[in-house]
């Protein structure tokens, strides 16, 4: 058997994605962003949906739009891909990444909190909801309140996610998505939002999303509007294109079912390995709604005979695909370098690196292939327990 690590689910036919407007020639940001960005914002319940075309430039726009600058600081996890802290780095804020708290792939509050009482100047927590599962936002909310920071969540993992303070993306801070190709859903390989119920902050958004322009180019040129526009204030080049929205529409419509499947696999894998002592499955919460983006497995070194990146590579000679999420941010060369953190630095981030494996979990995932997954880990855990 052959199982890819991931395989989104696209049309037959691709032409049908495309509506007339496309058709006709627009290609670019558009009605079908609109439509996209309408859709999204009934479902993440968020008064605003700035569609752009990454997540990390929608992180990026966020802090931008809040007029943070170089030497403000912003705590992070460590334990999360690069992008968000990469997003604070572009404008030269200063990270201050926090580990994982125990049993859990999400950051410490508690050290975030010992931090707020010892930093001044923090501007922003960037929480991330790691792999769907989301962080305790009422806590994280009571802090913000208390000490006066902006909270852009990281919500790459998080579309379906409910936190214990309601809908993932419902908030009067900021929530950034991404639709990059192997995400709940994609535009069409790369693509992101932010959602806020701020209507300046919103406004702002959209308007650093395109060069900082009054108005974008569908505006101008839809029913023969006026050619003209002003550039007040310095911008990106981050707006999401039509082609993309069509894309995004279509997934979006399954949104729902792809959920549930997601749910049926978690079930099926917890099931087919609880039985594996030298495993560690990932935490259910019944109170939450977990977005499933990943399926990660601990193994306790402990017991087996062989190390995580053998047993990653066997899987792979049977013909299951894998991943590693993540190496932590500080583990990287740029910021270990730039920081001076060390691995050690963040315990719990490094043994969970060192640690981990992501199975395939995807709706196109079979049920005769998740068995083949399963029987291959127990056979090499039978074969490989000390
Ligand atoms: C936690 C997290 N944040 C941000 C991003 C950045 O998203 P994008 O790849 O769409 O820029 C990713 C992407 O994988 C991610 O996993």
């Amino acid at each position: 058997m052959k199982i890819p690590f991931h395989k989104p689910i696209i049309p037959k036919n691709l032409d049908n994605l495309f509506p007339d407007s496309i058709r006709s020639g627009w290609l670019t940001t558009g009605p079908m962003v609109k439509e996209f960005e309408t859709q999204l914002s009934d479902y993440l319940q968020a008064e605003y949906v700035i569609a752009v075309n990454s997540g990390t430039a929608a992180l990026h726009l966020a802090l931008a739009a809040k007029g943070f600058q170089a030497g403000d600081k912003f705590i992070a996890p460590t334990y999360t891909f690069a992008a968000t802290v990469e997003a604070g780095e572009y404008l030269g804020l200063d990270p201050i990444l926090v580990d994982c708290a125990t049993n859990s792939f999400n950051i410490d509050l508690d050290e975030v909190e010992r931090i707020l009482k010892k930093e001044k100047n923090v501007a922003a927590v960037i929480p991330v909801h790691f792999a769907g599962i989301a962080v305790d936002m009422v806590r994280l909310n009571i802090l913000a309140e208390k000490y006066g920071f902006f909270v852009l969540e990281d919500a790459a993992h998080a579309l379906e996610a409910v936190s214990n303070a309601g809908k993932v993306g419902n908030t009067f801070d900021a929530a950034a998505f991404s639709f990059y190709a192997n995400k709940n859903i994609t535009t069409g390989g790369e693509g992101g939002a932010v959602s806020t119920n701020d209507s300046i902050l919103a406004q702002k958004i959209r308007k650093l999303s395109l060069h900082g322009m009054s108005m974008d180019g569908w505006g101008r040129y839809k029913g023969g509007g006026s050619w003209a526009y002003d550039i007040s204030e310095l911008g990106y080049k981050y707006n999401m294109t039509d082609v993309a929205a069509c894309f995004g529409l279509e997934q979006l419509q399954h949104l729902q079912s792809w959920h549930m499947r997601r749910v049926e696999i978690v079930q099926l894998y917890h099931i087919g390995l609880k039985n594996i002592q030298g495993l560690v499955l990932p935490d259910q919460d019944d109170q939450l709604t977990y977005a499933w983006q990943l399926f990660i497995i601990q193994l306790k070194p402990a017991e087996w005979r062989i190390g995580r990146d053998d047993i990653i590579k066997k899987l792979n000679k049977v013909g299951i695909g894998t991943s590693v999420h993540y190496i932590p941010v500080h583990m990287h060369s740029y910021y270990a370098r730039k920081y001076g953190w060390q691995a050690l630095n963040y315990p719990m981030a490094q043994r969970l690196s060192e640690t981990v494996i992501s199975l395939p979990l995807y709706p196109a995932l079979k049920d005769d292939e998740i068995t083949y997954i399963i029987y291959q880990i127990k056979r090499l855990w039978e074969q490989y327990i000390i």
